[in-house]
Order: structure tokens, then sequence, then C-alpha cells
């Protein structure tokens, strides 16, 4: 029953139809899905904290996750910084209880890294090509990485389980390792990862209704230009950084001639006692509203 279900899931969302004999799908998932649910979209957060000028990093080749660098980025933050993101995430606890945090591969590699190669793994590339969810978790970070290329090193805790979208292109091989790592991936998308279709798929299989972006500008651009963007929550620091490359809360590609912005709607502002500002915005409704043409 489990895995027809499981079966049926490309066709319930309007995706690819994979014929996946060991797709799995965890055993305590048992409460009955209906189509309305399944169509559903999780409501998106994006989570960002930037210099005045947006940054979200010191330079492009340099990411938070080295310990240099985060301490050199933090170095600039006054003390009301800690206390903002502290009450940001309250608050969007308080009212969303998100599952989900979702972030880009860009926080983990280079952009200009390769594709994990050489990982063993013995598996029927025909299985590898479906989802692969062994159990669930009550919380998840999930990170796109549809060219399989974050060589993970940390898979989750009791609290919090790594799940890994992934496209039709990722490499075979990269699959492999996944499950090998006991790590669960959801394939969207023939390209790029499809984030609408993965999205779909992560409310109905993991029974997410919000998700938490706390990626760089790239995931998040992707987020916007997909119409996909409900909330933003954002945090600035007095410092600019500038640098035409340098990622900003919201990269990816530009608006196309004509192309309307995302309007936003304000719902809230706190200034911290060194004057970094927390603010929070909602997506407008009606013309303009949605960046996606
Ligand atoms: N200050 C903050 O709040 C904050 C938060 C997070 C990160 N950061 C920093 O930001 C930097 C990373 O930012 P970044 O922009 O380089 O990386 P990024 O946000 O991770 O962007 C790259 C990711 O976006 C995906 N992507 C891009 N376009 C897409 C599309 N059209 N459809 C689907 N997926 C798409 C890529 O997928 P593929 O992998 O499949 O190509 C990849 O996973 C790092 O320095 C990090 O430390 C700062």
């Amino acid at each position: 029953m489990l895995l027809r279900k499981a079966r049926c899931l490309g066709h319930l969302l309007g995706g690819q139809h994979h014929n996946c004999s060991a797709t799995r799908v965890p055993f305590t998932y048992r409460r009955a899905m209906t189509r309305q649910k399944a169509l559903r979209s999780p409501r998106v957060i994006v989570s960002s904290t930037a210099s005045l000028d947006g940054r979200i990093t010191l330079s492009r080749p340099e990411r938070l996750l080295t310990p240099a660098v985060d301490r050199r980025w933090k170095s600039h933050w006054p003390p009301d910084v800690p206390e903002l993101i502290a009450q940001r995430a309250a608050n969007i606890e308080e009212r969303h209880h998100p599952t989900i945090f979702l972030e880009g591969s860009g926080s983990f590699v280079a952009d200009t890294a390769s594709p994990v190669t050489g990982v063993a793994g013995q598996h029927d590339p025909s299985d590898l090509r479906c989802d692969w969810l062994p159990a669930l978790a009550t919380k998840w970070f999930v990170v796109v990485d549809g060219r399989g290329r974050v060589p993970w090193s940390f898979t989750g805790n009791a609290d919090t389980r790594l799940l890994v979208l992934v496209s039709a292109r990722t490499p075979l091989a990269y699959l492999a390792w996944l499950r090998t790592l006991k790590v669960p991936y959801l394939i969207a998308g023939d390209d790029r990862v499809d984030l609408g279709l993965a999205l779909k798929k992560m409310a109905h299989l993991l029974e997410a209704t919000s998700i938490v972006s706390d990626g760089g500008g790239g995931i998040n651009g992707a987020l916007l230009r997909s119409g996909l963007v409900d909330e933003i929550q954002l945090i600035w620091f007095p410092a600019v950084i500038g640098g035409a490359d340098t990622p900003s809360s919201f990269d990816g590609d530009s608006l196309t001639p004509g192309q309307e912005p995302l309007s936003m709607t304000h719902r809230g502002t706190i200034v911290g006692r060194c004057g970094s500002i927390w603010s929070r915005y909602e997506a407008a409704a009606g013309p303009g509203s949605v960046g996606n043409p």
C-alpha cells in the first residue's frame, strides 16, 4: 500500500512517473493523504542576515562555514545581532512551527566544485533514480545538490536529519553514496532541481507545511524567480561590504525587461539596542506580487 502510494507520487504531483519498485516510504507514514493536501505547497520563509548593503558573506569565495570567515563576519556584528537572530527564530517557530530548513550547495562548496566521485555503491541504477526515504525525522535539514557536489561528513543528529534534493541528472555515483550514508533524497526536475515540485513532495512525504530557507543568494533567488517566496525575515547589521560579485540575500537570474519585482507588505520591524534591524515582510497579493512572469 505504501509503496503503491509512493509510485503514484510523480503522477499526483504532475512530475515524471518513475516505476520505482524499491522506493522506500517509512512504515510510520500511515495517514491517508488527500489529493488536495498533496498539491498544496508549504509556506516558504526566507531568513537572511546581511550587511546594510544586503551582502550575506564577505566575498564570493569566502563561505561562512569556514571558521575563520565566520569569525571575521561576526566580528562586525554588534551585540544586538545574536539577540535579534534569537527573536527572529522564536517568531518563526511560534507562528509556523517549521520542520524543514533549506540551504543550497553554495553554503558548503565553491561554485567551481566538481561532483563527488569515486564513491562505492552497490545499487541497481534504475532503483537509484527513485526517491529514497528510509525513515522519518521530526526536523529536516534539506540541501539542494542537483550536481552531487557536497562531500557530506555530517548527516544529522537526534533532532534533525539531512535530506538532499536532487534531479534526474544527478550523478548515479552520488545517489549510491547517499544510500550508503543512509541519507534520504528526493528527486525533482529533469535538469536543475525543480523547487516547486520538491516543495510539493516535501509537503506530501514529510508533511511539511512551512519551510525556512536559511540559504544564500542563489537558492533564495531561485525560490524568488519560481514565485515560491511567501515571507522574508531579514536582519541587517551596521556594516557595508560592497562588491558586485559578493553574494546578497537574493541573487540568481535578473528580472527580464518588463518583469515586475515581488511586492511585499511590511509586518513589523524591531531596531536592536545597537542599531541592527530585524524586519518581517509577507508577499503582497495583487499585480506585481509574483516575481514570475
Ligand atoms: N548571511 C546569511 O544569512 C547566509 C546564509 C546562507 C549562506 N550564506 C553564504 O552565502 C554564500 C552562498 O551563497 P550562494 O549564492 O553562492 O549559494 P546558494 O545560495 O547555495 O546557491 C546555490 C544553490 O542554489 C541552487 N540553484 C541555483 N539556481 C537554481 C535554479 N534555477 N533552480 C534550482 N536550484 C537552483 C543550486 O543548485 P545546484 O546545487 O543543484 O546547482 C545550489 O544548491 C556562502 O558564502 C554562504 O556562507 C550566508
